[in-house]
């Protein structure tokens, strides 16, 4: 992860699951996918990490990389991390996956203090569900497929938010 100091016109946003392979992984793609096609690449830090460590090290998980390949988004280069407590002070934005890996976020933040906004992805989807992106580890690649399309609807409202201040 690149840890530079920030430029003050510079937005920064971490996504969060539990494992750091399926979901955020996706989410980290897809957004900087958007935000480099809306040329905010060098205005917009972007990774993701994991409430929990099992993954640490390891590459996205091959059905995240492959929906994210059919729809032209590269996972390429990416490997698991778990959060650390200087996320919530080098973060603008902690952006969660589901309503546990929020909880946990909420927890560790009490503990460690910083200012990052945490927030549901969802909260940005225009048809956002029950708000929450579910785990798709234990399915079928169909969960995969969904997923993407919730990340992806979710991703393009987030930027769109951002980049009103951005
Ligand atoms: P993710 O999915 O949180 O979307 O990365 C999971 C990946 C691995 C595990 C759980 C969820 N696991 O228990 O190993």
């Amino acid at each position: 992860m690149d840890s530079s100091p920030l430029p003050p016109d510079t937005v920064s946003v971490l996504f969060v699951c539990l494992g750091n392979i399926c979901r955020s992984p996706l989410a980290e793609g897809v957004f900087r996918h958007r935000v480099e096609s809306a040329g905010l690449g060098d205005r917009i830090r972007i990774d993701s990490a994991g409430t929990g460590g099992w993954h640490v090290g390891d590459p996205p998980d091959p059905r995240s990389r492959d929906v994210a390949a059919a729809h032209g988004v590269s996972l390429d280069g990416q490997s698991a991390r778990r959060v650390a407590p200087d996320d919530f002070r080098t973060w603008d934005w902690i952006v969660a996956m589901d309503r546990s890996n929020l909880e946990d976020l909420t927890r560790l933040q009490e503990r460690h203090g910083g200012d990052a906004t945490l927030v549901l992805l969802r909260d940005f989807d225009p048809d956002p569900g029950d708000g929450e992106v579910p785990d798709p580890y234990y399915g079928g690649p169909g969960g995969f497929d969904r997923v993407f399309e919730m990340v992806d609807r979710s991703c393009a409202a987030l930027l769109e938010r951002i980049a009103e201040g951005a």
